[in-house]
């Protein structure tokens, strides 16, 4: 169906309908292929008619209807026709109105109206044939032949002209109507094959990684195996385990979370696998653990890699067996429970210093997921800021924010070391901070964020000496950065640098690059 709305603001349109309007003093109406005419509102009292009947008939009741009744019938006319355009006589007998229909890949989808102009000077009887017409409809007729008087007698040639521009009109609608509906078809068609997406559940973002998170996402649903959830700090990992839950077959029962690091090792026990009473000093009643709070449900297991390795053993056989036998209990329980676990650790690294149970590792790792960091995904940092500043202002009810052209650059640039929630803290931060204006300048960024860029140089690289002791700088250099910046993610870094975990592991005890040694020494490297 064709947008009528929009031909409103089509500028060729406008252009032939004045001078429609100049050359032959007719009016253009739009009627759809049911009759309705689309480009005329009766109560849009402030609109003038250059064609004198129509500012006559259209401003009084009876003459709407006269006139409405003849455009309703307009499609009549032209269906049928081979032509693109058939001259009619008006309502009221003695006016001629040129039609065009609008067709589109052969169907007929309305007509194009141009009213009114007439073949010659009218005669007397004409006149009166008129004004009876008009009487018999209740309408005074005092004005009819000053208007009639206006009307255009357009000669043969003109005629064409005419002919021509109002089928001009039609055509443009055509034209217009094809290529909305192509580029429609085609932005559908595009859509579906990149499955694009903006969001999935609370999860915004629409670059290549977050699309590719989304379709692994959409296969895995009906899935029950448990799944891992890697990634660095703040780049959702949390809200992905949410939306693994709520589009499971068990998001009717509950999603339970435990953080494994915020516990030690006694009360994650009881935490998880509850308690009988009795069994420890404070255990005044038996505690269901979560484990069982979860049943039939989802357990998200955060920060995984700090759990003990005491701790590992009985989540082990929990998630083998289903069962489990609470603290201080002798009876096993079955529990039906989906295990999402996530962390920021390499648990491959731990497994090889043997912190982490290579057994436990596989168990969990059935579907693996890595969240990509936003310096990685960069082209979601404007529909990220969008999203957290519409949300920041509406919570806090003034009115709505935009940022500066230089602040979008800075914050472009910056590598957002602490991702998703660095950027969502930032936007929180710059909405107080703006108070009532609605533009964010870049003034305001925090500093690490304004300045970053202004001396990210490499500094301080040798020039003179030997070239050996040169690189081996610039390399301790970038591994200890790296380092850091991957969060001791050592299997990430190697792959970045393009050398072996083995190498870099080697790299890192010679230049004395070990976590400790490098953050007490923070201060003077920074
Ligand atoms: N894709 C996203 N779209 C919108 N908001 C997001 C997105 N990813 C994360 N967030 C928001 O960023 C914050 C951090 O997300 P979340 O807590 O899930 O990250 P995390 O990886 O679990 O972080 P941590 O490692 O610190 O535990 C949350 O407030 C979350 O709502
Ligand atoms: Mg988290």
């Amino acid at each position: 169906m064709i947008n009528w709305e929009e031909l409103k603001h089509i500028h060729v349109i406008r252009k032939l309908e004045e001078i429609l309007a100049q050359w032959f003093n007719t009016e253009i109406f739009f009627v759809d292929e049911r009759g309705n005419v689309r480009n005329y509102d009766p109560l849009d009292r402030q609109r003038e008619f250059r064609n004198p009947l129509c500012a006559m008939l259209l401003p009084k009741e009876k003459g709407r209807e006269l006139l409405m009744k003849a455009l309703g019938s307009a499609n009549e006319k032209v269906y049928r026709i081979e032509k693109p355009h058939v001259v009619v006589e008006g309502p009221l007998g003695v006016e001629s109105v040129l039609v065009s229909r609008i067709v589109v890949d052969n169907e007929f989808l309305g007509s194009v109206y141009a009213y009114c102009f007439i073949e010659k000077t009218l005669s007397t009887e004409a006149r009166t044939k008129a004004k009876a017409l008009l009487q018999g409809i209740g309408m005074d007729h005092d004005w009819f032949d000053a208007a009639v008087a206006k009307l255009r007698v357009p000669t043969d040639a003109e005629k064409k002209y005419l002919a021509e521009l109002v089928d001009l009109v039609a055509q443009e609608i055509v034209t217009f109507h094809t290529e909305i509906s192509k580029r429609e078809e085609r932005i559908s068609a595009l859509n579906s094959q990149l499955g694009n997406r903006y969001s999935y559940h609370s999860m915004i973002g629409k670059s290549k990684p977050m699309q590719e998170m989304y379709s692994l996402l959409d296969k895995i649903r009906n899935s029950e195996s448990t799944v891992l959830v890697q990634g660095e700090n703040g780049t959702g990992k949390e809200l992905i385990a949410r939306a693994i839950h709520y589009n499971s077959p068990r998001k009717d029962a509950q999603f339970v979370t435990v953080n494994c690091s915020a516990f030690n090792e006694n009360l994650l026990d009881s935490e998880l696998f509850g308690h009988v009473k009795g069994s420890f000093t404070g255990a005044i009643r038996d505690k269901k653990g979560l484990f069982e709070v979860a049943d039939k449900g989802t357990l998200f297991l955060d920060e995984i890699g700090d759990m003990s390795p005491t701790m590992q053993v009985k989540l082990l056989r929990v998630i083998q067996e289903g069962t489990l036998i609470p603290v201080g209990g002798t009876e096993q329980r079955k529990v039906d429970v989906r295990v999402v676990a996530a962390t920021n650790k390499d648990l491959k690294e731990m497994i090889e210093m043997g912190t982490f149970r290579e057994d436990l590792y596989y168990r969990i790792n059935v579907i693996n997921l890595v969240v990509p960091p936003l310096r990685d995904r960069k082209e979601d940092i404007p529909i990220l800021i969008e999203h957290f500043l519409t949300r920041g202002c509406k919570e806090k009810g003034v009115p709505l924010k935009v940022l500066a052209k230089r602040a979008m650059e800075k914050i472009f640039d910056y590598p957002w070391p602490g991702n998703i929630r660095e950027l969502e803290n930032e936007m929180e931060r710059l909405i107080v901070l703006t108070g009532d204006d609605d533009r964010v300048p870049a003034d305001l960024l925090s500093q690490r964020i304004r300045d970053h860029g202004e001396h990210a140089k490499v500094q301080g690289v040798r020039v003179a000496g030997k070239l050996k002791d040169a690189l081996e700088e610039l390399e301790k250099t970038m591994i200890r950065e790296g380092l850091r910046r991957t969060n001791w993610n050592k299997s990430r870094l190697a792959k970045e640098l393009g050398i072996s975990r083995a190498g870099l592991i080697m790299k890192v005890e010679k230049y004395g690059l070990d976590k400790r040694k490098v953050m007490r020494g923070a201060g003077e490297a920074a």
